[in-house]
């Protein structure tokens, strides 16, 4: 692991870090965050527009949303998919925008297992209704690991059978495939949350006999056998990160002794760095309310994970300050951190944290049509005594 390096001229936040061929300028990332505004699998001009303004914004790595390698195994009709050559094109033009500003971009690759068939979730987030039908949604019929359904109310799954698995192995390896032609620079397997893959690892929803469950090396069958083919596709100097939900929170369920376990076996397998979140996967009292646990509420599940299974971490969930983000690295909890509704909240966090850090003390790395303007306005305060984060002396 990179000992964390020269502290005493850079904060830690913003020393550049490397996973294989690939170097972040700082340690920031822009966590995977679904706008549900896809068409038919395709990006539309509101996610050019929002994935343009987190790269503009000065982190060093941004991941872009779930995003489906089958179009049976997609969660809501607004969710990005690469299951189809046609959605190449769109995600290179994103990505080499992206890189104008200096950020690395991921693709968290997904299959939704039986969480398929939910709304937009900024259309309610329950099930596909008839109204969502009258408008013209399709309806999405969820398969999984049992016959379990995500809840009271919601679909029953299909069991899958040994040819869908190994169907859903091979569409892992072909939307990775479609990444690489896009031009990302590195991959997010989403093991997390209750989709498909981590749906297998958790007694809470796998309840198979077959080799695909019961055991504990049963369970972690699946999720082992999608990183063994996707390193296999995609080459050596590109990074492939894991989304973990670390804990179900559940008693009976996936917990962190498990993911201790999978970590090291991740790691042999070829995973560079863990992505350590938790639950989502039953819905009462989970998925939502989870979000809601308060400040740094899975900062603890990365730092075991980077102690006990030797694998570069990142931390996530309700991190807001650059003084608290630095705080984690510095104490070795993780080796990045992924803000995810404050960036949501505040595009250009990363360039205000490294204002307030006094690390930029001018506008040279932001858009270039903004820095000679703001370079200016920011004499302009400061000769009244004023900083652009600061109070206003008048008014
Ligand atoms: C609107 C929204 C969409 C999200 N979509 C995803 C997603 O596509 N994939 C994922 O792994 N996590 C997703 N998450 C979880 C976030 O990546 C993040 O882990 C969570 O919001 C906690 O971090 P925060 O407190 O900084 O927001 C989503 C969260 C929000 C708020």
């Amino acid at each position: 692991m990179q000992p964390a390096s020269d502290s005493r001229t850079l904060p830690l936040l913003f020393q550049p870090y490397r996973l294989r061929g690939v170097t972040l300028k700082n340690r920031i990332v822009v966590s995977p965050m679904g706008t549900y505004s896809s068409e038919d699998g395709r990006l539309t001009p509101f996610q050019f527009a929002h994935y343009q303004r987190m790269a503009m914004g000065g982190a060093g790595l941004v991941i872009l949303e779930q995003t489906f390698v089958t179009r049976a195994g997609r969660v809501s009709n607004g969710d990005p998919g690469l299951w189809a050559d046609s959605q190449i094109e769109p995600m290179a033009r994103l990505v080499s925008e992206m890189k104008r500003y200096g950020a690395k971009t991921a693709i968290q690759i997904s299959h939704g297992g039986r969480k398929g068939g939910q709304q937009r979730a900024h259309e309610g987030n329950g099930p596909i209704g008839e109204r969502d039908l009258a408008a013209g949604d399709e309806q999405l019929f969820p398969m999984g690991a049992s016959a379990v359904p995500l809840s009271e109310g919601w679909q029953m799954p299909v069991e899958m059978s040994e040819a869908q698995i190994e169907g859903v192995i091979e569409a892992f390896a072909a939307g990775a495939r479609r990444a690489l032609l896009a031009g990302f620079d590195m991959l997010e397997v989403h093991m997390a949350h209750g989709y498909l893959l981590q749906s297998f690892l958790s007694p809470l929803a796998n309840r198979r006999t077959d080799r695909w469950g019961g055991s504990l090396e049963n369970r972690m069958r699946l999720p082992l056998a999608v990183v063994a083919r996707l390193r296999a596709t995609m080459p050596s100097s590109m990074p492939l990160l894991a989304r973990l939900s670390v804990t179900d929170w559940i008693e009976g369920g996936w917990t962190e002794d498990d993911s201790v376990v999978l970590a090291r076996k991740l790691r042999e397998a070829g995973i560079d760095l863990i992505d350590c979140s938790s639950g989502g996967n039953m819905r009462a009292g989970a998925t939502n309310s989870n979000l809601a646990r308060g400040p740094g509420y899975q900062v603890e599940l990365a730092d075991r994970l980077r102690r006990e299974a030797g694998i570069p971490t990142a931390a996530v969930g309700m991190i807001r300050t650059p003084q608290y983000a630095e705080r984690i690295l510095q104490a070795g909890q993780a080796d990045l951190v992924c803000i995810g509704r404050q960036i949501l909240f505040n595009p250009f966090w990363a360039h205000h944290a490294a204002w307030q850090m006094g690390v930029e003390r001018d506008f040279s790395s932001w858009p270039e049509p903004y820095g000679w303007w703001l370079d200016k306005w920011a004499k302009a305060l400061a000769a009244n005594g004023e900083d652009p984060l600061g109070p206003e002396r008048r008014g």
